[in-house]
């Protein structure tokens, strides 16, 4: 698969930014920085972790009972407390801290690190009044404003522990996090603004809330003041009411640190989503520690990570990480090729972005539509440029470090997880950059490219990515299901696997394939080929489906979904909408198929398994590889 990336390994090719971006970085000389934390591990993560306020200290750096950990042990914290408080009570006390733009100039609204402070405060003390206590799950599913970001702070602030929904996800997806949090409060709003269009998201919650009976209240921010939603008031609250005649201070719930602090669901290989559970004190400390050191932030930056805080991204680099470090944030309801394919390069311009961290997708996306869009723009206020959530191929390397950086700015290409809640992976500021390649594990994480004996792989071999060490933003368990979270550390003992797919080159270079299992990587978003058939087998026409991922130029898959109907049914195109509109509805639009073909059977193995594989193979002309197993 290697030569999907035009790289061969013995011709490498090296960018290397100028000498001053590493003398002037927090992080400096990375062989440096990575011997240190080697030679004393918990000594690197203890240091990290004081440069934050905690309301009482750890006993112990880590606990590591296999395969659980304990980081920060009988500390206590809270971490608005870091994001907010510190800055709020410094000199950072009117400095901005979020930007927000909506999709015309006219919508904007700015908050300073004071301002942001009272706002969660309020909102903190409005929860409080609707009942939700510490440990409580709050559901979030909104739109990417100020007040997403507000809840899910608040939250924190109480102790209470937000599982925040894409608003892009449709009824079912919606119903299933509810329940599978039993959550208690469920936030929301009247509209999302997308492409001049207000798309309803009360009606999804609505319907997602009817088999929910853990749900006490929602609480409903209306945007549209013109026509205004109706409420409900036996179950709805309206957002600015509740914050009514509340106090405008909140003291922050003291955490241990290991408390939860979020759940998180991403797609699994087999079933339901995950709910990743991430704590407190760890999560903090790796989210605190990588902003700082592999984004470079400094109190002159002005930061955009473009990923919505539905996503783990927008969790650690949109909110918590950046407010950790003081930062001043952008954050946007733009769609990038609304109304022009110019809409990210006219914010970075007038905003003055520093640091912007944006998906290979959408780099793809901006290189097909041509340079002479960000070339309309000045861009020279660009310092660091970061890429996340799928391989950046050389091609987008190249275009984004000469069009958009002008040669000038480090790319970090970042590889990480949910489950990892960090950065694990990258090349850091100042070192040379290899296009293709992610990079070496950063400062603080031990990783390494294996066998499936757990045995390091030579160098132009491909293998299983693997990290060897805990760390402090690992995720605790799965919610619910410790078992599943147990099978991570169980494939390769000793190890957590993290089911990527991924080579190394002579100098310790990674290189990250794909996904060694059945999920699909499409536009950077994780999808299970089990959610999609099973919202294809919920379709009362459908007998069976198996769906694969087809690699794509610009959202690097694209889904195809075969598809067995119930006898009696007609294939054709009227139907092939009607199931689009089917899996649109329960999932959401990042799970539709691009294509859809009706079959009469599919490849399985004696046992009754799909192999997948098999179609993938038949699909794309390769080779199926062992198909021992395949019944006649
Ligand atoms: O396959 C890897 C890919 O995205 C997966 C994780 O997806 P998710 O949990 O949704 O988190 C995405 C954002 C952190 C990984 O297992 N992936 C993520 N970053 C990269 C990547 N693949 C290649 N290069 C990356 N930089």
């Amino acid at each position: 698969m290697a030569e999907n990336f035009n790289v061969r390994l013995n011709e490498a090719k090296y960018y290397t930014p100028e000498a001053s971006c590493r003398e002037q970085s927090w992080i400096g000389d990375y062989n440096r920085a990575y011997q240190a934390f080697l030679a004393d591990p918990d000594g690197f993560w203890d240091s990290a972790a004081r440069e934050l306020e905690w309301f009482q200290p750890w006993d112990q750096v880590r606990e590591w009972e296999y395969p659980h950990a304990r980081w920060f042990v009988n500390a206590k914290l809270n971490i608005t407390y870091n994001c907010l408080d510190r800055h709020a009570h410094s000199q950072r006390r009117n400095k901005v801290a979020l930007m927000w733009r909506g999709e015309t100039e006219d919508e904007e609204r700015i908050l300073t690190y004071r301002q942001l402070l009272q706002e969660v405060c309020r909102f903190a003390n409005g929860l409080s009044r609707l009942g939700v206590r510490k440990g409580d799950r709050v559901c979030i599913y909104m739109p990417v404003v100020p007040e997403q970001i507000v809840a899910m702070l608040a939250c924190a602030r109480i102790g209470a522990i937000h599982t925040v929904v894409f608003g892009g996800f449709g009824v079912s997806a919606l119903n299933q996090r509810i329940r599978g949090t039993a959550a208690k409060v469920v936030i929301t709003a009247d509209f999302t603004y997308r492409r001049g269009k207000a798309i309803p998201l009360k009606n999804i919650v609505e319907e997602a809330v009817v088999k929910a009976p853990s749900v006490e209240r929602i609480v409903i921010l209306r945007r549209d003041a013109e026509k205004p939603v109706e409420i409900h008031p036996e179950m709805e609250v309206d957002y600015h009411d509740l914050m009514n005649g509340v106090g405008r201070e909140c003291p922050p719930e003291p955490m241990d640190a290991e408390d939860p602090l979020f759940i998180l669901y991403t797609s699994g290989t087999t079933g339901s989503p995950k709910g990743i559970v991430h704590a407190c004190g760890g999560y903090m400390v790796g989210t605190y520690y990588t902003t700082k050191h592999i984004f470079d932030v400094k109190d002159s930056d002005i930061y955009w990570c473009t990923a919505d805080p539905g996503w783990i991204t927008g969790h650690s680099y949109g909110v918590y990480g950046p407010l950790l470090n003081g930062a001043t944030c952008l954050i946007t309801e733009t769609t990038p090729d609304y109304p022009t394919p110019a809409t990210n390069w006219d914010l970075i311009e007038e905003y003055g972005v520093t640091i912007f961290y944006t998906a290979p997708t959408a780099i793809r996306m901006f290189m097909r539509v041509g340079e002479e869009w960000p070339n309309r723009y000045n861009l020279s206020s660009l310092r660091i440029l970061g890429s996340v959530g799928e391989p950046l191929n050389p091609e987008a390397f190249e275009w984004f470090y000469q069009t958009i950086g002008k040669g000038r700015c480090p790319i970090v290409d970042t590889w990480w997880q949910t489950e990892t809640g960090m950065q694990m992976l990258t090349t850091t500021i100042g070192e040379p950059m290899r296009p293709g390649f992610v990079g070496k594990p950063i400062p603080g994480v031990v990783a390494d490219v294996v066998d499936k004996t757990g045995k390091p792989v030579p160098p132009g071999t491909g293998g299983l990515l693997v990290i060897k060490e805990p760390w402090p933003s690992m995720m605790r368990t799965i919610w619910n299901d410790d078992e599943r979270y147990c099978k991570y550390w169980d494939t390769i003992p000793g190890c957590y696997t993290a089911a990527d797919l991924a080579v190394k080159d002579e100098d310790g270079y990674i290189m990250v394939i794909g996904r060694s299992d059945d999920l699909i990587v499409v536009a950077g978003h994780n999808i299970g080929t089990a959610e999609v058939e099973s919202a294809l087998v919920s379709h009362e026409a459908v007998a069976e489906a198996a769906v694969i991922g087809k690699p794509d130029a610009l959202k690097g898959n694209t889904i195809k979904a075969f598809v067995i109907l119930r006898d009696g049914r007609q294939p054709g195109d009227k139907l092939k909408n009607d199931l689009t509109y089917h899996v649109r509805l329960t999932l959401g639009p990042i799970a539709i198929p691009s294509e859809i073909e009706f079959v009469r059977s599919l490849p399985k193995t004696r046992s009754g398994k799909i192999m997948r594989r098999v179609l993938k193979a038949q699909e794309l002309g390769m080779d199926p590889g062992d198909i021992s197993t395949l019944e006649e």
